[in-house]
């Protein structure tokens, strides 16, 4: 089937959603807020999620392999996590000060990560990302940035600079990837302070970062490539860049947004590496607007108000929110060493599928991932970087899309997913059976 035949498809099924769509549009550009989710003519709207489902307008239910963005690690509304949203919730929604559950969100994520040994929280990813790379300006004295090509950090300026569009085309040559704004009113200024870096070439950064390390303040690194195609470092590589940025007084920033759900000390423990700062987001909300920055004690020391000198205000009315709070840890503590096996076997079982399934196809296709995280790719090219993962037809990630949720199945337009502790071996071959059936239609 074509993605013409797909879309017909699905708009015949969306009826209610489009009327939806038509009166958003109204009164919001494109209809909604939110420019990851939309997708033409319209995403459908969603009413309700239980477990590992949702339910769009039309009342047609889809297996749930999105997750909100892979925030949803136990699936939509689990008891606990809803239980300890509406206890935190009858004591009050917020308030201007600090709460118990605040503490005891810090201290389990801080046992958890032993490079953090002191955190922050914020109201979303981008606000960690953003907070945490002024913390390296004020902790280093330095302007510059350094990220990688492709990778996704939120949406402040300064890292709005040569991000994964999905269509792993990049800018300048692939050993040094030239600056480029993801968005208009990006200004200018921003390019000159941000230093790009190709994903897996340790010589090409290793070359970039000493000829740029007297003035970069930090790197930030998605140990993932989480929004790029969960293309995994090559081994050696993030140790090397630990080497390099420690030699150079540069913060190695792990945003750790969406890998942190990938075990319990996240993906800086899987991967051995001890970076000096580190982001959360997602997982750690159990579902509800969070982030957080935390790392070393003499750098997190900036945020400090009791300090005198030249230190970081930090407000923010709904900072660590006690019903976010009570959210996260209510998350984490469902979070036991059990469930990280459980999370990896449905994540190995779906790539395994995926794997078998696109071996015996026409169709040149691979998976990646780790834990419960994969991304499906179009193209039969090793995969090494951004570059290289780009679809060998351009509408095929959209196709697929569109393909698994007239099957059922809700996933990322990109081709990212995720499983969620509420799935069953079954709903992970019911996957698996709808791509071929998908497939076999293209
Ligand atoms: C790696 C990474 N960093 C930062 C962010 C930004 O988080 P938020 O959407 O909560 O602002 C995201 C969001 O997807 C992300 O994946």
């Amino acid at each position: 089937m074509s993605i013409d035949k797909e879309l017909s498809e699905y708009t015949a099924k969306t009826g209610r959603s489009r009327v939806l769509h038509e009166e958003a549009l109204a009164v919001m550009p494109g209809g909604n807020s939110r420019t990851t989710t939309f997708f033409d003519p319209y995403p459908f709207a969603i009413q309700r999620g239980q477990g590992a489902h949702v339910w769009d307008a039309d009342g047609v239910g889809r297996l749930d392999f999105n997750g909100n963005y892979t925030s949803l690690i136990l699936g939509h509304a689990p008891p606990d996590v809803v239980k300890a949203v509406q206890q935190a919730a009858e004591n009050g929604l917020s308030f201007p000060g600090p709460t118990e559950y605040e503490v005891r969100l810090a201290e389990a994520l801080t046992r958890r990560v032993p490079s953090v040994q002191s955190i922050r929280f914020t109201n979303s990813g981008t606000e960690a990302t953003m907070n945490a790379v002024r913390l390296a300006r004020a902790f280093t004295g330095r302007a510059k940035i350094a990220k990688f090509e492709g990778a996704y950090h939120g949406t402040h300026d300064w890292v709005m600079v040569s991000v994964s569009g999905g269509d792993g085309k990049g800018t300048g040559s692939r050993k040094r990837p030239k600056p480029v704004a993801w968005s208009s009113g990006v200004p200018p200024a921003v390019l000159k302070h941000v230093v790009v870096l190709p994903w897996n070439d340790a010589d090409a950064c290793a070359e970039i970062l000493e000829e740029e390390a007297t003035q970069l303040a930090c790197l930030i690194v998605d140990p993932m490539m989480s929004n790029a195609g969960l293309i995994p470092p090559v081994d050696g590589f993030l140790a090397r860049l630990r080497e390099i940025t420690e030699r150079h007084n540069i913060v190695l920033i792990f945003d750790e947004v969406i890998s942190f759900r990938t075990a319990w000390g996240g993906a800086q423990e899987r991967f051995g590496i001890r970076p000096d700062l580190t982001t959360f987001g997602k997982i750690i909300g159990g579902g509800l607007p969070v982030g957080a920055f935390g790392g070393r004690r003499d750098i997190m020391d900036f945020y400090d108000p009791r300090k005198s000198g030249a230190r970081i205000s930090h407000g923010g009315t709904f900072n660590a929110n006690p019903v976010t709070m009570a959210a996260g840890l209510a998350t984490l503590n469902a979070l036991t060493p059990e469930a990280y096996t459980r999370l990896d076997a449905l994540g190995e079982r779906l790539r395994g599928g995926v794997t078998r399934l696109l071996a015996g196809t026409r169709r040149k296709g691979q998976v990646t991932g780790l834990g419960s995280l994969f991304w499906l790719h179009w193209t039969s090219e090793p995969l090494t970087d951004y570059r290289s993962a780009k679809p060998k037809e351009a509408d095929a990630p959209m196709r697929v899309f569109l393909g698994l949720l007239n099957e059922g199945i809700l996933t990322t337009q990109r081709g990212l997913g995720a499983c969620s502790l509420a799935m069953t071996d079954e709903d992970v071959d019911r996957f698996v059976n709808a791509l071929a059936r998908v497939n076999a239609r293209a």
